[in-house]
Order: structure tokens, then sequence, then C-alpha cells
């Protein structure tokens, strides 16, 4: 995700401290802008990866020892590709405003067409840029940087934090933000912006919050906060916990990774699903570089990932399947290579990869390419290899993930392929219009559903202890409900180190029934539709033989509760196929819960990796 740091009578190297701060959050470029006491604005920015800031240091090591006004930005691509022209800061035509930003300006399509009309040239591929050329047109119609950035920031749609430098006016630098973190700092002749607590521990005296829809203007004398109409503000004090660590800070309070990105599931959701619909109501892949022919023409799909990946890829079977009406295979990658699978031109192969780097779905990838297939891969990381080598992308929009446990990866993955499925389901015509606008209005639903589920920990937590000892787990689903349990399991698995097998409700009678005894721990999915019945059945089947029942049940289905020893709720959600990214939050919670009580390292399992690029 990226990161921002910007500084009103500081020293450059305050900024590169702060950038170095940032660069846990994962980041494929950086850059600084300065303005010096002389009014002269400089730009340098590196994209050379995890390099990026080192590099940025040594370039910046000549300059200015005298206090200046600077932002500086670690990004993580979204729109664009990493490269040195999409790194931040970006500027205007005049080259004298400079911008950073975190997040996604959902309409900088129709903003970039409006002023491209007026005579703006645009330079880079990011949708940052439409800020830089807002705040210069604002300008230019008379209105002072922070009026103007107020200005910029009532045209922009989306979740944002932006942070702007002007040559013209060496002491300011103007902030605001709209459902993206930004703090404020100030010290002795020093003032600090930053998105990321980390970057100003130790360096400001007191820090303060800035709401959303508010201007911040940061002075080395002090900040100065006022609504979008220019009202004064007085912004709200944070007291940061004495104990605190960069580590700590790092996490933002959360003991660990995985839980600090589980509690961003609902962000990353709403990310994913920013920006997806065109003027007209129909859906838009920006980046996806497959055309609506392309897909027209496909006669089956056929999805190839692995490990958590893989879950979401098989929820995607169900949902192409329905929807688009496309027959669909799903296959772990390293089988598939294997197995000399039937493509051709008419076959999709969609690589379903957080790291887009997985050697086993990359080959994959590649096999289909030599066999004519078309591939697509679903990459949490812009340009990655598979997103460079495939023939179209959908990118998730999570933000690195720092725990090898997949969270919040995860649910974004399922959400992408949803709105693939929706997508090839509108270019098919396999859906009316106003059934793919009913589903995409319950896909904006999830991320309020899914906070929801997060908000219930300490109720999952009193399940796992209630279980806490048991060795032996099963995780029982049927339908999508299957993909979920098997997430489930995985979790388990991988963080607690107990055994946990995954399994379809109904296939449990033909064997695996045998190994249910007093002690077993059977954890079913119970969702919503035709087959919640059958589950419940599955379920009275292992009670009968000893097993201890846990089931995720929605809110208010008591026939599921009474069937069991304990509960984990979840909130409704209408269609049952959009439901494996509320009713998988409990089990990670439960995985988590677990895990924690045995001492385990969540972030960092035993024996795992959060790359894996070896076969
Ligand atoms: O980067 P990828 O999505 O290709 O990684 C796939 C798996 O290695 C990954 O999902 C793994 O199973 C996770 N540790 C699960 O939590």
């Amino acid at each position: 995700m990226c990161g921002i740091i910007g500084v009103a009578g500081g020293s450059v190297k305050t900024v590169v401290e702060g950038l170095r701060r940032l660069e846990y959050r994962g980041y494929d470029s950086a850059g600084v802008a300065v303005v010096d006491g002389e009014g002269a604005m400089w730009r340098v920015r590196v994209a050379d990866g995890t390099r990026s800031v080192e590099e940025l240091a040594l370039r910046l090591a000549d300059g200015p020892a005298a206090p200046v006004t600077s932002v500086g930005h670690t990004r993580w691509a979204t729109h664009g590709q990493p490269s040195e022209h999409n790194a931040h800061p970006h500027v205007d035509c005049t080259g004298r405003v400079a911008v950073v930003h975190n997040g996604i300006v959902e309409n900088h399509t129709e903003l970039a067409a409006e002023l491209a009309a007026g005579g703006h040239t645009f330079v880079s591929d990011t949708d940052t840029e439409v800020v830089a050329h807002l705040v210069e047109a604002a300008l230019a119609g008379g209105a002072d940087l922070p009026g103007a950035l107020a200005a910029a920031l009532r045209r922009v749609r989306g979740s944002f934090a932006v942070a702007v430098v002007h040559a013209g006016e060496p002491d300011l630098l103007v902030a605001g933000r709209r459902s993206a973190p930004l703090l404020l700092g100030t010290g002795a002749g020093t003032s600090l912006v930053a998105s990321d607590l980390s970057a100003l521990l130790g360096e400001a005296d007191q820090l303060f919050t800035l709401d959303d829809d508010q201007i911040a203007e940061v002075r080395p004398d002090g900040v100065r906060v006022t609504t979008l109409a220019g009202d004064p503000v007085v912004p709200a004090a944070l007291s940061v916990d004495p104990a605190w660590d960069l580590e700590a800070a790092q996490k933002g309070g959360y003991d660990d990774f995985m839980s600090k990105e589980m509690s961003e599931q609902p962000r990353a959701i709403a990310d994913t699903l920013l920006d997806r619909r065109g003027t007209d109501g129909r859906l838009v892949l920006d980046e996806l570089r497959l055309t609506e022919d392309d897909l027209r023409a496909i006669d089956k799909v056929v999805v190839v990932a692995c490990g958590s990946s893989y879950h979401a890829g098989m929820v995607a079977k169900y949902a192409l399947e329905r929807w688009a009406r496309v027959p669909t295979e799903v296959d772990i990658a390293s089988e598939h290579r294997y197995r000399d699978p039937v493509l051709d031109e008419r076959t999709l192969v969609v690589g379903v990869s957080q790291s887009g780097e997985t050697l086993d779905t990359l080959e994959a990838l590649r096999e289909a390419r030599r066999s004519g297939a078309r591939a697509l891969v679903v990459s949490n990381v812009v340009h990655s290899q598979m997103a460079r080598e495939a023939d179209g992308v959908i990118y998730t929009r999570a933000g690195p993930e720092v725990g090898v446990a997949s969270t919040k990866c995860h649910l974004a993955q399922v959400v992408a392929l949803e709105l693939l499925a929706l997508s090839l389901a509108q270019w098919r015509g396999t859906l009316p219009t106003e059934v793919v606008t009913a589903l995409v209005d319950e896909l904006h639903l999830l991320p309020q559903k899914v906070a929801d589920a997060l908000g219930r920990a300490k109720e999952v937590e009193a399940v796992a202890e209630a279980v806490a000892g048991a060795r032996d787990f099963f995780f029982l689903g049927r339908h999508v409900g299957y993909p979920v349990a098997l997430e489930g399991a995985l979790k388990l698995k991988e963080i607690s180190y107990l055994r946990a097998e995954g399994y379809p409700a109904g296939e449990l009678k033909h064997g695996p029934i045998a190994l249910i005894e007093p002690g077993t721990v059977v954890v079913a999915v119970v969702t919503r539709g035709a087959v919640r019945e059958k589950v419940l059945t599955n379920v009275a089947e292992v009670a009968s033989r000893g097993a201890t029942v846990v089931v995720v049940a929605e809110d208010g289905d008591t026939t599921a509760a009474a069937r069991a020893h304990h509960v984990l709720w979840t909130p409704p959600v209408a269609d049952p196929l959009l439901s494996p990214p509320v009713t998988v939050v409990p089990l990670q919670l439960f995985a988590y819960s677990l895990a924690r009580r045995l001492g385990n390292d969540v972030d960092r399992p035993r024996n795992l990796a959060k790359t894996v690029t070896v076969e």
C-alpha cells in the first residue's frame, strides 16, 4: 500500500527516514518533491522495487541542509505500471505543483478527459495526476493553495489521502483525505503529515488526526485544519501508547500483521470494487487488456491457483457457471501442468495469485499460452511476473499482505473473480442488466458485512476457547460453503499446526466419517439456499457420532444453532454465491484464536514462505 510523508520546515533526511519506515508496507517505487527556501522545486523518483528508497537516499545525500518543505511517497501501483514516470510525486503542467497520493481516484478517467479538453497535458498513467491538474486549474482561477486543494477534492470520488506542495509556497504543505488515513504532527519549527504513524514516531511532539473532507495547512510553526468549505476545525489529538516502538506502530497497534490485515478486509473489498461501473452502469474492468469480443468467444474457463488462491478459484467456478453459463474447471496449478489439459484458443485460463509470482501458477499460465488459450491473471501485485506475461489482468487492490496466511487478499480475490463472472455474464448476455446491477449492488454491501463479521471476534474467541485442546478438526461445507470450509481448514493448519481436513459435507459418509469420534471438532458452514438442509443433515450425522459441532450460520438460523454445540454467527447475505467473503471471516478468526492460544507466530508460521517460487 502506498505511503505518504510530508514535512514543512524540516530536513530532506526526515522525509527519507519517513520513507524508510514506510517500506514495510510494500512498494515498487518511491519519490520526493522538495521546495527549498528559494522557492525552487525539484523532484527525484526511483522505480527500482524495494531498493528504491535506498537509491533515493543516495541521490538526495547532497540535498539542501537547510529546512525545506517536501513530500515523499512509496508507491504500490494500482493505476499504471511501476515505473519512474508513474512514481509519485506527480506535477501539473507548470511543474510547480507536486502531489503525492494514496488510494484511488475513482472518477479519474472522466476528470482527465475534462482537463485534457481544457488544455492540460497528462504524462503518466496514474489516477493521481488529475489531482495535480485540478489544483493547477483552481490556482489559475484565483484560489490559494488550501482552497485549490479543497476545490480539487470536491471534484474527486473515491478513497484517498493526498499531500501537495507548490514551488511558490516554500513554507506550506497542504493535505486532505477521504476514507484513507492521514495523520499530522507538530514539533519545534517542523510540522509533518504522514499516512502511517510509523513515519511520525519520534519526529513530532504532538499528533493529530485529520478527518474525512478536511484540509490541513501544514507550516513549520504548526497546522491549521479546515473543512472543504474553509471553516476552521480543531483537529483531534492522537495519543500514542508510549510503549510503542517502530514495529508496534507498523502493526498499527495490532499484535501482528495477520490481525491488522484481517481488519483491512472491508477496505480491500471496497477498493477492489472501486471504479468498476461505467457511466452507463455496465461493468468495466479497466486494466483487463482482453476485449469483450475476446471473452465472448471463449467456451471454457480453467482456473489455476494454489492454496488460498485456489479456494477463491473454487468459489469462482460456481459464479462463472451460474451467472456466465460457461463451463469452468478449477485446478491446483501444480497438478494442472502435468495432466496434459485440453486447452485451445477458445479456453480462458485464469491464474489466481496474490503475489503473481508463484511458480506453479506461473508455469500453468505459460502452458496455457503455449496451447493457444487466453491467459488472464487475478493478482494483487501490479506488474508481477504473471501480470506481465498474461494476456489480461484484473488487480485485487488489497495492498501488500505481510502475514504468510492470506486473509485480505483471499477475500479480494473472491470479489475480483465474482466481478469477472458478472462481466462475462453481461458480455455474453446470460444475465439481464438489471440482475447484474442488483448483484453488483450486493457486492458493494460486502465491506459492511465483513466489518460486522470482524466485530464478532470476541464471540469467535469464546468458541475457540471452548474447543481448545482438540487435535482433530473437520471443516465441512457444500456448494460455495465447501471452498470456505477448505479455506478454514487451511488457515487452521498453517498457523495452529492442528490437523484439519476440509471436506464436502456430502462426501463424509463415503469414508472420512469413520474418523469421527468424541473429541473431534466438526466445523460446518451452513450456507443459505438449496444445500442448507443437506448440510444440517450431515451435521446431525457427525453429532450422533460424538463430534463437537460448531456451525457457521446466518443470524437468526435457530435450526442450525439447535443442531450445534457452538455457533459462529454471520450477518446474512442475500445471494449465497456472494457469501464466502463473509462466512470465511469467523473461520479466519477461529484459526487465529487457536494459534494465539498455542503461542504460535501467526505472521511467520513454521516451514512456510509467503511466496513460493519453487516447484
Ligand atoms: O501468491 P499466491 O496467491 O499465488 O500464493 C498461493 C499460496 O501459496 C497461498 O495462498 C498460501 O496457500 C497461503 N499461505 C495461504 O494462507
